[in-house]
C-alpha cells in the first residue's frame, strides 16, 4: 500500500509498513504472518509473541482472526500489536459479531465479540480493566456490516454483498440480528502519537 506525501513537485511516494496478522491465504500486507504453514506466511508464529522490533509497522491488519484466541491471548496480542506499531500507527480488526451465524458457527472460535467489546481496549468506559497492561489505544473507528445474503459471506466479492451498512460512530445503539443474517464488526484502534 502506497500514501502520496503531498509535497507539490516534490511528492514522493512512501510505502506504508503493513502487518497482516492471521494472513491466511490473504495477499495483503507487506509482511504476511501467521501460526500455521497453509498460507505460505512469510512470517510464522503466534500473535501473541510477535518476532519483529518495536515501532517496525505503520499499519497492522488483522481480518477474522482475533475472534481465534482466547481472552488471555487477545491481550498478550493487543500487548504486541502496540509494540511493534509506530506511534500514531493503525490496528485494522475485522471480527464475526457474536450474534452471528458467522461468530458461532466455527468450533475454533475462542472470543466473542459485539460492538461494546473495544470500549474495554481503548479509551472506552471500560479501560480502566486493562490498566495495568502496556498497551494503550484510541478508538478511531468502529462499524458493524450486515449481510443479506448469509450462503456467501466472505466470498471475495464482499463489497457487492454487503447491502446494509451502518456506521454507529459515537452512539449508544447495539444491534440485534436475525437469524438469516451474517454481521461482521470492524475496528481501527490506534497507537496515541508520540507526544
Ligand atoms: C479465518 S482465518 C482468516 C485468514 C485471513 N486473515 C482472511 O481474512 O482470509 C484465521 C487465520 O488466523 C490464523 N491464526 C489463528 N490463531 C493465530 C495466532 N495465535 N497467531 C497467528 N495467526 C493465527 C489461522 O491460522 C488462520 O490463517
Amino acid at each position: 500500500m502506497a500514501v502520496l506525501q503531498d509535497g507539490g513537485s516534490d511528492s514522493v511516494e512512501v510505502r506504508k509498513r503493513v502487518l497482516n496478522l492471521g494472513a491466511g491465504e490473504s495477499a495483503t500486507g507487506d509482511v504476511r504472518f501467521d501460526i500455521s504453514r497453509h498460507g505460505r506466511p512469510d512470517v510464522q508464529g503466534t500473535a501473541a509473541e510477535l518476532p519483529f522490533t518495536a515501532n517496525a509497522f505503520d499499519q497492522v491488519v488483522a481480518d477474522q482472526v482475533l475472534e481465534h484466541l482466547s481472552s488471555e491471548q487477545v491481550i498478550a496480542t493487543l500487548n504486541e500489536v502496540h509494540r511493534v506499531l509506530r506511534p500514531g500507527g493503525r490496528f485494522e480488526i475485522y471480527v464475526p459479531h457474536a450474534d452471528s451465524r458467522l461468530s458461532q458457527q466455527d468450533p475454533t472460535h475462542r472470543s466473542t465479540w459485539t460492538y461494546r467489546t473495544v470500549d474495554y481496549f481503548t479509551d472506552g468506559n471500560f479501560a480502566w480493566y486493562f490498566e495495568n497492561e502496556p498497551f494503550e489505544f484510541t478508538l478511531a473507528e468502529r462499524e458493524v456490516n450486515v449481510w443479506v445474503h448469509p450462503e456467501r459471506p466472505f466470498s471475495g466479492i464482499r463489497s457487492k454483498e454487503i447491502q446494509l451498512r451502518h456506521r454507529l460512530f459515537g452512539t449508544e445503539d447495539e444491534y440485534a440480528f436475525e437469524s438469516d443474517v451474517d454481521a461482521s464488526l470492524r475496528f481501527i484502534l490506534q497507537k496515541p502519537p508520540e507526544k
